[in-house]
Formats: C-alpha cells, sequence, structure tokens
C-alpha cells in the first residue's frame, strides 16, 4: 500500500517537475530582412541574456531590449506562474534555442509557444501590443454536456477574476458533476498592457475556447494570442498547491449571490 502511495506522489510530482515545452503549438518568424545579421544576432543574444537571467531571479515575466547603429531588438518571455523557476528557465532554454532554428538569423523577429512559457522577439516596440493574429487550438477527445457545463463556469470565473489578480494570473479546477472527473484552466495575460487590455485580450480568447468546447465538443482547449493565454483540460497540468483562490475576485459574480443566500 505504501509502495503504491510512494509510486502515486513520484508520478504526480514527476508530472510537475516539467517545463511543459514538449508541444510547439505555434511559432512564426517575421519576414523582413535585418540590416546587419552579424549586429542583429549579437543584440538578440544580449537580449535573450538579459530575459533569462531575470527569469533565473524568480521572475515570470519578463522584457529586454537592445539598441545600436544597426538597430533594435526588443524581447518578451512569459512562463505560467505555476512553474518552477528551474522549469521556467529550462522552458525559456527549449524557446531560444527553438527560436534560432526556426527563424534564420537575417529576419527581424520570432516567436514561439508552448504551455509552459512563450518568447518573442521583434525590432520595434510591441510590449503594450493587444490585437494581432490569435490562435485557438483543440484537443481530440469529445467532451460530455455536463464536462461542457463545468468549463463554462471554470472559463467564465477565469476570465472574470484574472484581470484582478496580481500579475494577471490565475488557475482553476472544477469537478464535473456526477462524471467523477475534473477539469483545470488557466488563464495569464502579459504584464505590460492594462486591466482593460487583459480583459479585452481573455474575451478574444474565451471566444476561441468556446469553439474548443460547443462546436468541436473538445475536452482540452487553448488560446494563443500577443497579450494572453487561455486554456482547459481534463488532464491536471499545474499542482494542487498551485490552485488559485478565485472567491475574493467574483464578488460581482453569481457567487456572491448565492453567498448571499446563504448568510441572510
Ligand atoms: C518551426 O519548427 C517546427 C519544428 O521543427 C516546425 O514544425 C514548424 O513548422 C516551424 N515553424 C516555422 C514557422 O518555421
Ligand atoms: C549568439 O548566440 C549563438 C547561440 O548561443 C552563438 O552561436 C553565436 O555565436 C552568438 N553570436 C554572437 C554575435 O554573439
Ligand atoms: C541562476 O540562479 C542561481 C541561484 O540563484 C545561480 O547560482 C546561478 O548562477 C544563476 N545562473 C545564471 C546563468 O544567472
Ligand atoms: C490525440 O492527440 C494526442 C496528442 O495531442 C495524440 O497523441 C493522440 O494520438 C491523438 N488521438 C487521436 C485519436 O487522434
Ligand atoms: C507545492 O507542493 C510541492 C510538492 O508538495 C512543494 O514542493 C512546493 O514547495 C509547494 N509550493 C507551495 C507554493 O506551497
Amino acid at each position: 500500500m505504501l509502495f503504491i502511495v510512494v509510486w502515486w506522489m513520484v508520478a504526480i510530482m514527476g508530472a510537475f517537475s516539467d517545463p511543459q515545452a514538449n508541444r510547439l503549438i505555434h511559432s512564426g518568424c517575421s519576414k523582413v530582412k535585418v540590416e546587419s545579421v552579424t549586429e542583429s544576432t549579437k543584440y538578440l543574444n544580449d537580449t535573450l541574456l538579459d530575459l533569462r537571467a531575470q527569469l533565473n531571479s524568480s521572475k515570470y515575466f519578463a522584457t529586454a531590449q537592445q539598441a545600436g547603429a544597426a538597430g533594435k531588438v526588443f524581447g518578451m518571455v512569459q512562463c505560467r506562474k505555476y512553474l518552477s523557476t528551474a522549469d521556467c528557465v529550462a522552458c525559456f532554454d527549449i524557446a531560444a534555442k527553438q527560436i534560432r532554428r526556426n527563424c534564420s538569423a537575417d529576419v527581424t523577429g520570432g516567436r514561439i509557444y508552448y504551455d509552459g512559457c512563450f518568447l518573442r522577439y521583434e525590432d520595434s516596440g510591441f510590449f503594450d501590443q493587444n490585437w494581432d493574429a490569435h490562435y485557438g487550438d483543440c484537443g481530440n477527445q469529445t467532451a460530455s454536456p455536463a464536462y461542457q457545463a463545468s468549463v463554462e463556469s471554470l472559463l467564465s470565473d477565469l476570465q472574470i477574476a484574472s484581470p484582478k489578480m496580481p500579475g494577471f494570473f490565475a488557475t482553476s479546477k472544477k469537478e464535473v458533476v456526477a462524471k467523477n472527473s475534473v477539469v483545470y484552466g488557466v488563464a495569464q495575460c502579459v504584464e505590460t498592457i492594462s486591466k482593460t487590455g487583459c480583459q479585452e485580450c481573455l474575451t478574444v480568447a474565451y471566444g476561441d475556447l468556446q469553439t474548443c468546447l460547443l462546436s468541436s465538443a473538445n475536452t482540452d482547449g487553448r488560446s494563443i494570442n500577443p497579450a494572453c493565454f487561455f486554456r482547459y483540460s481534463d488532464t491536471p497540468f499545474f499542482a494542487d498547491n498551485q490552485t488559485t483562490d478565485l472567491k475574493p475576485f467574483l464578488r460581482n459574480g453569481k457567487l456572491s449571490f448565492s453567498r448571499l443566500l446563504v448568510f441572510y
């Protein structure tokens, strides 16, 4: 019995000591050529070193920039806050390697998205950019109506709460009534936009997830946007103690109403 418990704990912990960068969800490269490959590579290298040092000092979101006679490089990285610092840095390392592999040294920008983190660089400022292409990425397992109902409520909570949270980050989970299953979700915005910008971004992302959930009836969905990330799944992807307490942030919602009914 003890053996089984230990094995189970190792399996669970193992699942969470993971940079979550094994599947490339989205990538893209600029088509614009740089003025000088040598100079631009130097700016990019310095920007990436700066970003990595910031993550290694326990940050989960970082921007950096370099400028010189041959142009500029602006870089941004964000890890999901449920990762450990070591996993966040590991995710960044995989992303930095992949972005060089995907985007040739003579182009002005690139972006790489994993579940655990994203990395992006451009030759002009984009830190407060909200409107750009967005991508939905749905799973391939069929969701039941009870599951869909739980996801609806989970997504709506996360959409309301995340813009109010420090670091624009929240995780949550909900049980699926009578199905003995649980749905897990995360919403996170970049920290260089406003609260309103975060709300607007999550509204667009919510639309992508509705497509996964209702039109395609999938148990998994992700939405990737320049300023936010929104995901749900029936597979746990963060540790239990990384679940955010959303109650204080849902005061205007259904929750406070049902609380009133309980207390009065
Ligand atoms: C980036 O690399 C991955 C894996 O090698 C590949 O699947 C993807 O199509 C590439 N994307 C671009 C934009 O080059
Ligand atoms: C930039 O970094 C890459 C990968 O680490 C390395 O191969 C290259 O020599 C560096 N270039 C410059 C100009 O620093
Ligand atoms: C990362 O942080 C650790 C512990 O704080 C430190 O020992 C290490 O030198 C740092 N690495 C880099 C590349 O900054
Ligand atoms: C569903 O997707 C997973 C990975 O995303 C893959 O390993 C699996 O083979 C797919 N299953 C089907 C039935 O397509
Ligand atoms: C969460 O739990 C893991 C494993 O039990 C532990 O290593 C970690 O320090 C905990 N984190 C927090 C924030 O309590």
